[in-house]
């Protein structure tokens, strides 16, 4: 254990260096190493200031989340870092800490047990826990505020947004930035540093919170939280106060919502591990891209290739689409150096790199040519005959078709192992998900390319197999079928639509389909009759047909579900109502959500009986990051499993469905999805 921190003398300072390599989490062994060094630094006559820094790349980037995930399993105990903190405050010698990298969570809860703290300019703080649903449980709460304030602290605490250096600074969090070698600079301060300084002494400066309590959900569990606890600091003595930040820590660890957020942290790896694909499969690197179709999708996609610095070229069919899509396309990138998240060089640059054309020249270059014209498989397979003609053997050749039948699309080249689906979501610039569809001969070496793509795009690619509206898709529409019978039944769009942001969903269903265009749903209805009844239970549900029938499309015709202002507000609208309802039943919400959610549900285990998705946490990542499913309930899987698959599979029968094999099987089974996917 002694490797994991190290110590050395340099003159009259010592120093203290931790070693646990990635990121120096504090994992085992770590603080206690801390503690036996800050102890033999101590009793050293030849000593007078202690630094701590971290070994590598970073100083210490949070505690072990996989330690956590023990002790709420019941293997295991909470590491003990209390101990070492305050060695290290009660150090008799001062004890200056030197950042570089991240102090985050149990990083951030290091750093301020000692009694000074210096940091290089690009270094980052902050108390992250809230993202995985806990609140700081080593003295965070009760030092933070101390050292920055109640109000700083609270805002720290509750949002979990890391700060850069120079705020921390501004803050009281840091007290100096130092320039050039980190260590050096830490050793020059502490032999500066008049005496120690311990923050639990420090007075509080109390504030309103009411401001940030307010911005905060209230369904969330880990914010609201960390803010009692912030506040105790203020009112209660520190020894008080962490006791009541344990209290609060312990709550919170062994709540649903914590356990939910950390299957969502640890999801998104786990669905990067393909098991036919080994991480060696050798992958096509992607150096030039080509889209063709400029209109929203292809838009988006080739922004969010130019964004990666990957050059592209953008092909749509006359001048008229073309300057559309890229005066769109400027739009967006105005927008982003408007609000400061891009400055006006960086856009340009990245405009630069999408180069828009009529022809086809350059594409023989392409790496990949990623198709996104309208959705119809006679001109798809029409543009794919076309795309094969001229790219190189070893291009990579994908769709972003949202429907349509992959393997007939790839059975339109002569080469349909280098076919592949790369469906992305809507604006593609910005939403995370890229579903990845696999053709029945699409070649390892493409599927393990578009992964990689996905990751160099800053997204999270989740492999699929084909079927009709693959995964995301094809589990929506039983799940809209829902929300259109609940109005029929009695409900209204906007009690559906409430009850299911209040469940988390970023969005109603009927203010989905309102965005995405009741027009949208219809053309799919009507191409896929016999798809339908297979998709959706049976498609019993009418609404969509009347409102197509009345011309009332949606956002883009100013009514749909609702009506909308000129600032494309939303407003019931009775004659909805009066077109589609055919009940005046009082439903409840929790009948809302149980119907629409275990639709999906339901769904989600006829997709995974027939392997279209390898497995539940596939899905679960598919609906966090493509269809707005809140991470506090860990997917639709995650969820159904903790709800208990016996009461779901009851429910499904009382609501007539035909439940799905594999539901009512792991149901009998007395198991969960999760466990039942384990060998
Ligand atoms: P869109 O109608 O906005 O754009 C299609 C573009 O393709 C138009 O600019 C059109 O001029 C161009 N085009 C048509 N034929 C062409 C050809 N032969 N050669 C070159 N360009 C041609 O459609 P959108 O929404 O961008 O959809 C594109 C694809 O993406 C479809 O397969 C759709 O199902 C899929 N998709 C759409 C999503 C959405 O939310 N809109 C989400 C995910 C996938």
């Amino acid at each position: 254990m002694e490797h994991l921190v190290t110590f050395s003398i340099h003159g009259d300072i010592g120093v203290i260096a931790i070693n646990n390599p990635p990121v120096n989490a504090l994992s085992s062994g770590v603080p206690e190493g801390i503690k036996a060094a800050v102890h033999a630094l101590e009793a050293r006559p030849d000593v007078r200031v202690i630094v701590v820094i971290g070994g590598g790349r970073t100083f210490v980037a949070g505690a072990d989340i996989n330690e956590f995930v023990e002790v709420i399993a019941g293997r295991g105990t909470m590491p003990a870092l209390h101990p070492a903190l305050f060695a290290i405050e009660d150090c008799a010698k001062p004890v200056v800490m030197a950042i570089h990298g991240t102090a985050l969570g149990g990083g951030l809860e290091l750093a301020m047990a000692g009694h000074y703290r210096v940091a290089t300019a690009d270094a980052q703080v902050g108390q992250p826990e809230v993202k995985i649903g806990l609140i700081p449980g080593a003295g965070g709460t009760q030092r933070l505020p101390r050292l920055a304030g109640v109000a700083k602290a609270a805002e720290m605490c509750a949002f979990g947004e890391p700060i850069s250096a120079r705020e921390a600074l501004d803050a009281g969090i840091i007290d100096k930035i130092v320039d050039g070698d980190l260590l050096e600079g830490a050793i020059a301060f502490a032999r500066s540093v008049p005496g120690t300084r311990r923050t639990r002494d420090l007075p509080v400066t109390p504030a309103d919170t009411s401001e940030i309590r307010r911005k905060l959900r209230p369904n969330l569990m880990a914010p609201l939280a960390a803010l009692d606890a912030v506040e105790a600091a203020a009112t209660m003595p520190f020894e008080e106060g962490l006791r009541r930040e344990r209290e609060i820590f312990e709550r919170c660890l062994h709540s649903d919502q914590c356990k939910a957020l950390i299957h969502a942290f640890f999801a998104e790896r786990a669905v990067a591990k393909i098991p036919d694909i080994p991480k060696d499969t050798p992958v096509y690197p992607i150096r030039q891209a080509a889209v063709v179709g400029a209109g929203t999708m292809g838009g988006g996609i080739a922004m969010a290739l130019a964004n990666a610095g990957i050059p592209v070229r953008l092909k749509d069919t006359d001048q008229a689409a073309l300057d559309r899509g890229l005066a769109t396309i400027r739009k967006n990138y105005e927008r982003s150096v408007k609000s400061g998240r891009l400055t006006a060089s960086a856009a340009e640059e990245r405009i630069a790199r999408i180069a828009p054309q009529i022809g086809w020249e350059g594409f023989e270059q392409a790496d990949i040519i990623i198709e996104a014209v309208f959705e119809s498989l006679a001109l798809k397979k029409e543009v794919f005959a076309a795309i094969e003609k001229l790219a190189k053997a070893e291009c990579v050749l994908a769709s972003n078709t949202s429907t349509l039948d992959m393997d007939a699309i790839a059975a339109a080249t002569s080469r349909p192992q280098m076919v592949i689906g790369t469906h992305f979501f809507s604006p593609a610039n910005v939403m995370r998900l890229v579903e990845i569809v696999r053709g029945k001969v699409t070649e390892k070496p493409v599927i393990a390319t578009a992964m990689a793509l996905a990751k160099s795009l800053k997204k999270v690619g989740v492999v699929v197999r084909n079927g009709f509206g693959f995964v995301g898709n094809r589990m929506m529409f039983p799940y809209m079928e829902q929300a259109q019978l609940l109005v029929e039944e009695g409900a209204t769009p906007e009690q559906v639509d409430r009850a299911l942001t209040d469940f988390g969903m970023a969005m109603g269903p009927f203010g989905v389909a309102d965005l995405s265009g009741i027009d949208v749903f219809w053309r799919i209805m009507q191409e896929f009759p016999q798809e339908f009844p297979a998709a959706a239970g049976s498609m019993r549900a009418s609404g969509i047909e009347k409102l197509y029938a009345a011309g009332r499309y949606g956002q883009k015709t100013g009514a749909g579900w609702y009506r909308y202002d000129q600032n494309r507000k939303s407003i019931p609208d009775p004659d909805v109502l009066a077109l589609v309802q055919k009940g005046n039943r009082a439903i409840s919400d929790q009948e809302i959500v149980e119907r629409c959610i275990y639709a999906l549900v339901n769904e989600g285990a006829k997709v995974l009986e027939e392997g279209i998705a390898l497995r539940p946490v596939d899905i679960d990542v598919i609906y966090l990051t493509g269809y707005g499913f809140p991470a506090y309930r860990g997917g639709p899987m995650f969820y159904a499993d903790m709800v208990g698959l016996q009461g779901i599979y009851d429910r499904v029968l009382q609501f007539g469905w035909k439940p799905a094999a594999l539901l009512e099987r792991v149901a009998r089974e007395g198991k969960t999805f999760a466990a039942n996917e384990r060998p």
